[in-house]
Order: structure tokens, then sequence, then C-alpha cells
């Protein structure tokens, strides 16, 4: 199972069969590695909720890979109305896909919308992470959020092979709250998120890598464009 990281919060993850990507925000991103019409084709767009970083280009890959989108059931309406396929989950709800499964797990954070590059405003939300298993892989993105204690539940619940976690602070965890995040989920690997994005999310993954390395886990800290394998 190959990851892949597009700068911010974008994931793109790969079985060699499927292909899905998580918050695909690349036009405007001002890390992304690639443009737009560069990310590899995907079968499925997961949205964690409706800002603008991390709907980002889920309309346009959309429409372009005929790819289903899964997002909460608020955001449904909109992503129909844009004519695209759209599969709903809500907060705690899982489902079977053809690359497998895709649990909606809760996440603290901002429920507004953001308006789209059509000017459009997308609908009030409730932010949410998901765990994908894909490649008979657990994969834990947090989305965006604060720390919160219930994350030892999915730590409890699932082998999580890899966990994305934002770092960046200001908007959602921090690199202290983010290391202790990492523990609840019991994550055998991290891949850091939502940081250097812009200066407010500046971090310093030394500090972060640090933290992890001390608990006996791995950090991955990617540059927008690197990727891992998941054995
Ligand atoms: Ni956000
Ligand atoms: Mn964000």
């Amino acid at each position: 199972m190959l990851l892949t990281f597009y700068g911010h919060s974008a994931v793109l993850l790969s079985d060699g069969k499927h292909t899905v990507i998580v918050d695909p925000y690349i036009s405007g991103n001002p890390v992304a590695p690639v443009k737009s019409s560069e990310v590899p084709k995907v079968d499925y767009i997961l949205v964690t909720h409706g800002h603008a970083d991390h709907f980002g280009d889920s309309v346009a890959l959309g429409k372009r890979d005929g790819a289903t989108i899964i997002c909460t059931w608020e955001l449904k309406k909109y992503f129909e109305g844009k004519g695209l396929k759209v599969h709903a989950l809500s907060t705690g709800g899982g489902h079977d896909f053809p690359f497998g499964r895709v649990k909606a797990t809760i996440a603290f954070h901002g429920c507004g919308g953001d308006a789209d590059a059509d000017g459009d405003i997308l609908p009030p939300n409730s932010p949410v992470g998901y765990v994908i298993t894909i490649g008979k892989r657990n994969i834990y993105h947090a989305g965006d959020t604060a720390l919160f204690s219930d994350m030892k539940l999915i730590g409890e619940r699932y082998q999580i092979h890899c966990a994305c976690l934002p770092i960046g602070d200001n908007f959602t965890m921090g690199p202290d709250d983010a290391a202790l995040a990492c523990d609840f989920v019991k994550a055998e690997r991290v891949v850091p998120i939502h940081y250097d994005t812009w200066d407010i999310i500046h971090s310093d993954t030394r500090i972060f890598q640090y933290k992890i390395e001390k608990q006996g886990r791995k950090a991955y800290c990617l540059k927008p464009g690197e990727g891992i394998d998941i054995p």
C-alpha cells in the first residue's frame, strides 16, 4: 500500500488496484508538488470537512475521473449539485467500498462551509476524520481536529498501520498534542500533515519526530510529493 503526500492534508492511497485521495487541496495550495491535472486517476475522493483547504479540487477531480465523493451527509447535496456521485457517511458510521472500508470518526473543529471556485458556499457540516482500510492496511486520517481522549478507542478497535495527524497548531493540534494522539491511536507510523503550508501553521518537525521516536514509533515527515510504502 503506497501513501503519497501532496502537501497540507492531501494524501493519496493506492493498493495498486484502487486509488483514493483524502482532502485534495492542490489548486491554490502553495506547497502542492503538482498541478491538479497531474494528480493520478482516483476512484474515490474523501472530504473531511467544508473548508477550502480540504475540499480543494474535489469537484474538478471527481468530474475528471468519474470518482465518487465520500463525505458527510450535510455535504452530499452540494457535491450532487455539482453533478458528482456521492456516498455520505455520518460520524461513527462505516461502509464497505470496492477498495475496502471507510469509517467516519469524530473530529473537533469548525463546521462552517467555505466558498468554492464558483463562489458557491458549502453548507454547515460536521467535520470528521476517517479510518480507511485499503490493501489490508488501516490508515487514520484525522482531518482537522483538536486532541480528544476518545482517540484511544480508535487504537483499541483498529491496528493503525499509519496515522496522518495535523501538527501545525493554531487551527488544529500542534506537535505536542499530535504526539499524544499518536500514542492514543497506537499508530505504528505517523505522517504529519497540515503544517508549513503557511507561516501561521509553521511547525518544527524535529520536535515532533523526537517525541514520536521516544514512543518507539516512526514519524515520516514527508516533503510534498514524497511517499512511503506501508507493507
Ligand atoms: Ni478546517
Ligand atoms: Mn484546515
